[in-house]
């Protein structure tokens, strides 16, 4: 496996592969890899010839009170998870190799980043649409991965890679969960004992949210009541939102007819956390 930081040298590299006519997979993420991103690499080294895992904490889909600087990064146990689920190459950049000191130009999406955590993060879809281009421009992958733990992320790439004529096929991957259910994510590292805990909050109230659904609830208001009650239950968790959505347009709906999101981002302590699920009728 190679680690690489410089896009010149990947572009060089990707260029020989496809020349010996090989499929490339790509997965972006921001490092500090867990279980979660080890299933995406897993699935991209059974479906391609070669697998690229970039790793870069992107300055510019952090807010300015978000936790850019305090984000964890460990690039050796990085590299064994990325070499032993099958990737070829780790795309490794400095925030100076991706952005030019003059850098202006940004992927801008309206609608589909409107709500949810569009709403508490303005900023954030236009910084993920942005270094995603780029990164799929210097990758050029056959296929890209992305979990469904993040789904208006993976809805709002669908729609990039479909409005800007990307030729690549972006693969959704189902959450990857704890023991007692709580979401993998490099943030739940944040979370002291008490707080990690408290966390299993997210995932039990979406679980009796679908238990709901599944006995014929159909209104959105009464979904979130639920989730509400059962998450003010937990004293160190506070509410970011909590939404029901339609599965493609992430716009709220009020009476749930066809494929639906139900998410939800809470505080526990300082910590964001966010976790969903999709209910198909
Ligand atoms: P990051 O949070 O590192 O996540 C990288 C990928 O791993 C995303 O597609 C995310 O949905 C997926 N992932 C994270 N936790 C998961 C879990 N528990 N189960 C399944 N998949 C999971 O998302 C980003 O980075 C960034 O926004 C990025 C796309 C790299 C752009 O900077």
């Amino acid at each position: 496996m190679q680690l690489e930081d410089r896009i010149k040298k990947v572009k060089e590299v990707i260029k020989q592969w496809k020349k010996e006519g090989l499929t490339v997979g790509f997965i972006p993420t921001m490092g500090y890899l867990h279980e979660g991103h080890e299933s995406l690499i897993k699935k991209a080294s059974e479906e391609n010839d070669r697998v690229i895992v970039s790793i870069f904490v992107n300055p510019i889909q952090f807010g300015p009170n978000e936790d850019l600087e305090n984000y964890p990064k460990d690039l050796d146990r990085d590299t064994t998870l990325c070499l032993n689920a099958g990737a070829d190459l780790i795309f490794n950049p400095d925030k100076e190799e991706m952005y030019f000191d003059d850098f202006c130009t940004i992927v801008n999406m309206n609608g589909l980043t409107e709500n949810l955590c569009g709403k508490s993060r303005p900023s954030h879809f236009a910084g993920v649409c942005t270094v995603v281009s780029k990164l799929f421009n210097i990758v050029t992958p056959d296929k890209a991965y992305f979990g469904q733990k993040d789904a208006q992320q993976l809805a709002v790439i669908k729609r990039m890679v479909r409005d800007l004529s990307i030729d690549v096929e972006i693969v959704g991957c189902s959450i990857i969960r704890e023991e007692d259910g709580l979401a993998k994510s490099s943030r739940n590292t944040y979370l002291s004992k008490e707080e990690r805990i408290a966390a299993i909050v997210l995932n039990k109230s979406l679980k009796l949210a679908k238990e709901s659904l599944e006995k014929g609830e159909r209104s959105s208001n009464n979904i979130i009541n639920s989730i509400k009650n059962t998450i003010d239950s937990e004293k160190l968790a506070k509410i970011d939102y909590i939404q029901v959505v339609d599965a493609l347009s992430m716009e709220n709906i009020q009476e749930i007819k066809g494929p639906t999101l139900i998410a939800i981002a809470i505080y526990i302590g300082k910590t964001r956390l966010i976790d969903n699920f999709t209910f198909k009728m």
